[in-house]
């Protein structure tokens, strides 16, 4: 492990310098442009395999030779990419293995990208063997900076003969006997027992405790693959950190596995702004998801791509308008980004991405809105670079736990339309984005609980080897808990418990039935007179709603419908030194504003500001006590009014001193200094 540490924040982008040979004046005048922007960093390499090896094994570097030194002479550094993520004709052909077979056995032609097979031992040669030369060659090259192992790894999901003797080679080490898995799969439902493991085939969507473990191997097989593909840079260059970019959630990887095996995380972002959400909500899943990124190893990571105006993938997105790209920047720098990168830098003339956004477009130069906004980003980079050795802190976590996502994906349910799990972890999140209070977004099994004060774990599904343990650890030492309907229902292989749930001691009740609701039944969750929460009022309920037994639990909130009515529907525990929540039926968004503004006086979490921020506007602190920085981001397309109170800071832009109120333009940004 290298500790990545860098005393300035990153601005720079996907540069892809080989497809542009035959235009000799393009790179002078990239160079120019990336130092108009201030860019300081650019990820080179990363689609180069054809361009690196043109036959197997002839190479040719001179170009990338040029680019690492146009790099270092203009003071730049080199994210170096392994070009894994693409493969060159001339190895598709040669060696079919290294191409994907889908779930029908038909193997893929040539064509496309990330869709090689991770268990194929020549792709592993092949990728291990470029990426040899390359760290040879550039190892002691001033320009090298990073590595950048191959482009968003996902669930590649081939299943030819060498993926499922893998897997099957990763079932026995689980298991160890098929009596063992026959019964953590209950294959004898539908008489699906097997009696031999060549007659696993990760095919049935029906057995779900197979195809759980599937989803489990697959993303274990690419971690495996990664770190095979990473050796030669270890061996070769072991002072120079690497990262992959992650992508958002859920691409069929544990990214909690994956995290301990990187120096430093870095994502892709792309929030559809402008679209058919308000910008104010895409901005609360871009905070959840930056949060997200920088909890996987609690410390700072880059945003590794995000365009400069529009994608093309996303069937209809708009241009950023302005001000959103600084604003969108800045929002990852606030949530603990050391850097801001784009897809892409100079726009391809053809191919996929010919029309995906670029700092640099068809029409070229730097005369460009665009242009100008990347610019104004470096511009703001450069005066934030102590910011780098800063981390956010957070006294709440949300639990946002992947294989919990792909067990619940696979459930069966009553009511399996519109689960959405992840949307209900950003649903937990957002109230405290906009209070202005940090969270962290944490996994059940990989996290520390004993950091944060307030531990929400929305439809905790599944319950993992020792986590109904750990939840009720923390609460006895003194930490509050809030669980919700659709919990603790099965185990790690997707089994039912049978007889009391795990929960129930720390829940202080038992959940008989769940009901659940199409969109024009009624139900409501009604405060129950003098509750400890100061609750009041009727709140409408959707989707899911137990109904409850108490066993040592109070209610909260009870229910005002149906034949359950006046039954439980929120309740608290006390237990040890610490409380559990258990919300029984979904709620809006007006309800878990009450909810959590409630439990932050309850549980003493401070607000960043004191006053409550407008709709739309957060204020996320970057620092510790010694030295914080307040972003205040405003996300609507009208300027906002931010009070902030009796405190004095300094405008990092402007250098003045800020107190009272302050305005924020439409969709525009204050950061501001504590007075020291
Ligand atoms: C991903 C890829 C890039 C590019 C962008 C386009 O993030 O990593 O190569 O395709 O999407 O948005
Ligand atoms: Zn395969």
């Amino acid at each position: 492990m290298t500790t990545f540490q860098p005393t300035f924040l990153l601005h720079g982008a996907d540069y892809n310098y080989e497809q542009w040979l035959d235009y000799p004046e393009v790179l002078a005048e990239d160079f120019r442009l990336m130092r108009a922007a201030r860019c300081n960093v650019m990820s080179v390499g990363i689609f180069s395999w054809a361009m690196l090896e043109p036959t197997e094994g002839e190479y040719q570097f001179e170009w990338l030779d040029r680019l690492m030194d146009s790099l270092a002479e203009n003071g730049m550094r080199a994210i170096l990419a392994t070009p894994s993520g693409a493969k060159p004709a001339w190895l598709a052909h040669k060696y079919p293995e290294v191409r994907l077979v889908d779930e029908h056995g038909r193997r893929e032609p040539y064509r496309l990208r990330h869709n090689h097979c991770p268990t194929s031992p020549i792709y592993r040669a092949k990728v291990q063997q470029i990426n040899r030369r390359l760290a040879e060659r550039y190892r002691t090259h001033p320009a090298l900076f990073m590595w950048h192992a191959s482009n968003e790894y996902c669930n590649f999901g081939c299943r030819c003969d060498l993926c499922r003797d893998a897997f099957r080679a990763w079932l026995r080490q689980r298991y160890g006997s098929l009596d063992a898995l026959n019964h953590a799969w209950w294959t004898t439902f539908w008489s699906h027992r097997y009696s031999d493991w060549s007659q696993i085939e990760p095919v049935d969507p029906s057995c779900h405790g197979l195809m759980l473990d599937w989803l489990r191997f697959c993303s274990d097989q690419v971690l495996n693959f990664y770190r095979q593909e990473i050796g030669p840079l270890r061996e070769l260059t072991p002072d120079v950190p690497i990262t992959t970019n992650f992508m958002l959630p859920d691409v069929g990887l544990d990214y909690w596995q994956f995290a301990p095996h990187v120096d430093v995380i870095s994502w892709d972002s792309y929030p559809r702004w402008h679209g058919d959400q308000p910008d104010s909500a895409v901005a609360v899943k871009a905070a959840f998801m930056h949060d997200l990124h920088r909890s996987f190893k609690a410390r700072p990571f880059l945003l590794m791509e995000s365009t400069p105006s529009v994608t093309n993938w996303q069937g209809i997105s708009r241009p950023k308008r302005p001000g959103m790209h600084l604003l969108s920047s800045l929002q990852a720098v606030a949530h603990g980004a050391n850097g801001v990168q784009y897809f892409q830098w100079r726009q391809s003339r053809g191919g996929e991405e010919k029309f995906h956004g670029a700092v640099v477009g068809h029409i070229g130069g730097g005369e460009t809105r665009i242009f100008g906004e990347v610019a104004a980003v470096g511009d703001h980079l450069a005066q934030l670079n102590h910011l780098t050795t800063t981390c956010n802190q957070a006294a709440v976590a949300i639990i946002y736990d992947f294989q919990n996502e792909w067990a619940l994906k696979l459930a069966q349910l009553p009511r399996s339309v519109e689960k959405n799990y992840q949307e209900q972890c950003v649903a937990h999140y957002r109230p405290f984005w906009e209070m202005g209070i940090t969270a962290d977004v944490i996994d059940s099994v990989a996290a520390d609980l004993s950091a944060y004060r307030l531990v929400i774990a929305p439809m905790l599904y599944m319950l993992r080897e020792g986590v109904a343990a750990r939840l009720a650890e923390f609460v006895q030492n003194g930490g509050t808990l809030v669980l919700t309907y659709l919990s603790g229902l099965v185990n790690e292989s997707d089994l039912c418990f049978v007889g009391d749930s795990p929960l129930r001691p720390l829940l202080g009740l038992w959940v008989e039935e769940t009901d659940v609701l199409y969109a024009h039944n009624q139900q409501t969750l009604e405060a129950t007179p003098g509750n400890a929460l100061g609750l009041s009022g009727s709140y409408p309920a959707t989707h899911y709603a137990d109904v409850l037994h108490l066993d040592g639990a109070t209610a909260v909130a009870h229910y005002g419908h149906d034949y359950y009515a006046g039954q439980p529907a929120l309740t608290v525990h006390e237990a040890g030194n610490g409380r559990v929540y258990y919300l029984a039926a979904r709620t809006d968004h007006t309800f878990l504003t009450d909810f959590y503004g409630a439990l932050r006086q309850q549980v003493n979490l401070l607000r960043s500001v004191s006053a409550p921020l407008p709709e739309g506007v957060t204020a996320q602190v970057r620092g510790d006590g010694r030295e914080q920085t307040l972003f205040l981001l405003n996300f609507q397309p009208t300027p906002q009014t931010v009070d902030l109170g009796a405190v004095t800071y300094d405008d990092v832009v402007s250098g003045t001193a800020v107190s009272g109120t302050v305005e924020l333009p439409a969709y525009g940004l204050r950061i501001l200094r504590a007075g020291k």
